[in-house]
């Protein structure tokens, strides 16, 4: 049978800069302290389903140098198949200003432009052995359209994180089983402000008004949870109390453990559960991938949650 998660999408090296607000334009701000770590989404995801014990491959890219290098080193010893080109470009970059937990971001894609279709068409064999295919907005938008319709060739489930927001592709959207956004994102693909994020019946029509897109809609809402949206019914999955260090990768994190946990045969609701667990472990440490739990860290509670331990 088919088994295991095929994340198509990018590979970063981060630069986060925890400081006290954001400068004024001409200004030069004094921040605490820099950590640099491995980021880019694609990655992140692999790196989180990897841990929750699924097995995973990855399609990407990174530059001829020293960032790349070890990027890759990484990812292997996170035990992610990897199926990642050597390209002229420099590697991805990711900066992120943390201002008291939140997140401030700008990526250059640099060799993550050359995930091209073709780079994801070398790949087929992975889509014809992966259950779930994970797919986010880091890479050229034609290189997803063709992901999603090796999947669906070949009969993988697909997660698609519509992230960082960009021209929606309807039809392609279509085809996905799981949109996942969070508000930000809810809002650019509605078109239109979410006036109230703490209202729960206001966040709820959010959700259903975005399934004309994807019959599977999840919105992560932080510190309010999420609101999922399957087989005809909204869902409200309340956030699981977390001390908010860096929310840098915290939606890598949910998608990640999403995906695994389907992979691992978990219904979607419990797998969102599941998921709202592992990514409240991810906001307490700084960095993307240097706080995702392993799923032997889970507490016994996350576990019940959802309902057993297939992994
Ligand atoms: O979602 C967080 C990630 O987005 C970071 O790791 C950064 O590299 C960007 O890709
Ligand atoms: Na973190």
């Amino acid at each position: 049978g088919k088994d295991g998660v095929l994340v198509v999408g990018s590979i970063n090296d981060d630069l986060i800069v925890f400081q006290d607000r954001l400068p004024r334009r001409g200004e030069t701000l004094v921040g605490h302290h820099l950590r640099e770590s491995f980021g880019g989404k694609g990655a992140n995801q692999a790196v989180q389903a990897s841990r929750m014990g699924a097995r995973v491959s990855l399609v990407g890219a990174v530059g001829q140098d020293l960032r790349g290098r070890s990027c890759l080193e990484n990812l292997r010893e996170e035990g992610i198949e990897c199926r990642v080109r050597t390209a002229q470009e420099d590697t991805g970059v990711g900066v992120e200003h943390i201002v008291d937990g939140d997140v401030f971001a700008t990526i250059v894609p640099g060799a993550n432009a050359r995930v091209d279709p073709e780079w994801v068409t070398c790949q087929e064999d992975l889509f014809r052995t992966a259950s779930v295919v994970v797919l986010q907005n880091e890479i050229p938008a034609e290189s997803n359209v063709q992901a999603v319709r090796l999947a669906r060739l070949h009969g993988a489930r697909v997660v698609y994180n519509a992230a960082p927001a960009r021209a929606a592709d309807p039809a392609m959207m279509r085809e996905c089983d799981y949109l996942v956004v969070n508000e930000e994102e809810a809002q650019h693909y509605l078109g239109s402000r979410i006036t109230d994020l703490d209202d729960p019946q206001e966040t709820a029509r959010a959700v259903t008004a975005l399934r004309h897109l994807s019959p599977g809609v999840i919105m992560t809402l932080g510190e309010r949870g999420s609101h999922v949206a399957v087989n005809g019914e909204v869902h409200h999955v309340p956030a699981v109390p977390a001390q908010v260090v860096d929310a840098t990768g915290a939606g890598d994190s949910f998608v990640g453990a999403f995906a695994a946990a389907l992979d691992g045969g978990r219904d979607d609701l419990g797998a969102a559960i599941l998921a709202s667990h592992v990514a409240a472990r991810t906001v307490t440490g700084a960095g993307a991938q240097t706080s995702m739990p392993r799923y032997k860290d889970l507490s016994d509670e996350a576990v019940r949650a959802q309902g057993g331990d297939s992994h």
